[in-house]
């Protein structure tokens, strides 16, 4: 289903181009799901480890095409090795699904443990200024995607639930013949200054923080904040 409704993307080319300015570079992709960057990284001739909390989308990616050549390991970045990596990516709002700070620092330390000194580190999360959610009701989302096997499902997406710095919803599926299914989830909402310190407190220098996929500066792009930093 996720990736019936989440095929490749702008976000997907900017990690890409990001990745390959390291020619053969020891990659790891922290909250890899079902793999759809993690195996084009490894096509693109990096060295590429996927981590991922969930069995179920690590199944899915481990069967895809060249998948063999990825290492796979469930877990968090607590599970990534020592100054093993040269760069490290967190795509799809990956960090946003680390919702207590404590997490978030402690995931940031792990990771910074695991890049080589002046490896790098990029990941994105929605802008809260841009209010992305006022958009998640099911009037604005709703809309149809196929299977692999032709299926057709219509999927929508509603709010739940809000506090200063989450924002919970839930993901709907409705199959031919009525099944449904729903699918819940809450992402972590935080500043770009609150954003950026993390980043500094956990022991990075901050590159650049771009506003949208074909680095757009503040005050424009997609909403999105793009966090590049390095060890
Ligand atoms: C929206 S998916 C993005 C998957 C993939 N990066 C992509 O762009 O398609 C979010 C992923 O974050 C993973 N995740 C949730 N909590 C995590 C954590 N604490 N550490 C690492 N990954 C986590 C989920 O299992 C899920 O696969």
């Amino acid at each position: 289903m996720y990736d019936a409704e989440a095929p490749w993307g702008r976000d997907d080319d900017y990690f890409l181009a990001l990745v390959n300015e390291t020619p053969g570079a020891r990659v790891l992709d922290l909250g890899c799901g079902t793999g759809r960057l993690t195996v084009a990284l490894a096509a693109a001739g990096h060295i590429v480890t996927g981590i991922d909390p969930s069995e179920a989308s690590l199944a899915a990616a481990r069967v895809k095409r060249g998948a063999e050549r990825v290492t796979w390991i469930r877990g968090t970045a607590s599970s990534a090795p020592e100054r093993a990596f040269d760069v490290a990516i967190m795509t799809g709002h990956v960090s946003q699904f680390i919702l207590t700070e404590d997490e978030w620092t402690g995931a940031l330390r792990a990771i910074w443990r695991a890049l080589v000194p002046s490896g790098r580190l990029a990941f994105h999360a929605y802008d809260p200024e841009s209010h992305v959610w006022e958009r998640w009701n099911p009037h604005a989302t709703r809309r149809e995607v196929a299977l692999r096997d032709g299926t057709r499902v219509s999927i929508w997406t509603e709010v739940t639930g809000r506090t200063d710095e989450t924002v919970s919803f839930s993901h709907h599926y409705q199959f031919p013949g009525g099944e449904t299914l729903r699918s819940d989830s809450s992402l972590r909402f935080w500043s770009e200054p609150r954003l950026r310190q993390s980043v500094i407190d956990a022991g990075f220098t901050i590159e650049r923080v771009d506003r949208g996929w074909k680095g757009e500066p503040v005050g424009s792009g997609d909403g999105e904040l793009i966090v590049v930093a390095r060890r």
